[in-house]
């Protein structure tokens, strides 16, 4: 590492940045000094459509690893690489493709909707992408006739399940590690501590179920980053990882937060350094590149999702 030459990682970063013609995406959940130097944070829609737009040629990815696929899917010419090729995402390794071309032999008029923490190899066998933001709508454009399959968050699914009004739908039942420790019982401790409060959810959590009554807002990271800058309200119990502070904190000096979780904390997320974003930026690599016939079969489900975004 030439930390002698540039006097600091950041400094590193930004020549190499500008030298390789790269844009830094970032997810809310990265750890802070990321965040802050990122040219782009968000939840997995936004740097979806950041990555479909971007003129750079490099992009580094820095989220994990289903998130830098759908970069490379949507951006075929363009190097696609990450910090940490290992950074992967457990909710993502839960549903294979073999499992849905399974299920639509056995519905050959079924629908089957991914959430985007799935592999390309699952994208490709999909017909509809969502992400945690617009799951309802997606679910509610397919026509009332056809059954659907929901994969792989159960949570999610059974949020778009209960505000679509669609009952012939089918959950797949994966989860998300960070998000399923969350607890009702520790959501009602935070709210009688915090009468003021106003409690804001992420529709991946555990207890989604049983919270669902006591939130104000359940939303996607980018739905909350929102959600608190338009509230009058100053304080805040928040159910994701914790990543999501650094957002909430730097938009909302005079507001505070309580994780519902302090424990909520994705480590795939938080493989990614600064050390390794110069390093990826150095040596252009660890590469994501999705094989060309993947990636034109994964790219129609995503294209779907982002024409009703
Ligand atoms: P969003 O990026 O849609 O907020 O979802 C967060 C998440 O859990 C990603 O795995």
């Amino acid at each position: 590492m030439s930390e002698k030459i540039y006097g600091s990682l950041e400094e590193e970063i930004s020549v190499l940045r500008k030298k390789r013609h790269a844009v830094i995406l970032a997810h809310n959940y990265q750890n802070d000094e990321i965040q802050q130097l990122a040219d782009f944070t968000g939840d997995s829609l936004r740097l979806c459509q950041e990555a479909a737009k971007t003129d750079a040629e490099v992009i580094l990815f820095c989220g994990v690893h289903f998130m830098a696929e759908t970069a490379s899917i949507l951006c075929p010419d363009k190097k696609v690489i990450v910090p940490d090729i290992d950074a992967g995402c457990s909710l993502a390794d839960m549903v294979r493709p073999e499992e849905i071309r399974q299920w639509k032999q056995q519905h050959p008029q079924g629908v089957v909707v991914c959430y985007i923490n799935t592999s390309a190899a699952v994208k490709a066998e999909c017909d509809y992408c969502c992400t945690s933001s617009n799951a309802v709508r997606i679910v509610k454009v397919i026509p009332k006739n056809k059954e659907i399959l929901f994969v792989p968050d159960f949570f999610l699914g059974t949020y778009a399940k209960a505000n679509s009004g669609r009952d012939d739908m089918s959950l797949w039942r994966g989860y998300c590690p960070t998000h399923v420790m969350i607890q009702t019982s520790e959501i009602e401790r935070l709210k009688a501590e915090h009468p003021q409060a106003e409690f804001i959810m992420h529709p991946e959590c555990g207890c989604l179920t049983k919270s669902m009554h006591l939130a104000d807002k359940i939303t996607s990271t980018e739905g909350m980053v929102k959600y608190v800058r338009e509230s009058p309200k100053k304080e805040f119990i928040v159910a994701t990882e914790v990543g999501i502070l650094y957002r909430l904190r730097k938009d909302n000096p005079d507001k505070t937060f309580i994780m519902a979780s302090e424990h909520s904390i994705c480590s795939y997320m938080k493989m990614h350094t600064l050390e390794k974003l110069a390093l990826a930026l150095e040596n252009l690599q660890p590469e994501v590149k999705v094989a060309p016939d993947l990636a034109k079969k994964a790219r129609v489900c995503i294209e779907r999702m982002l024409a009703l975004s």
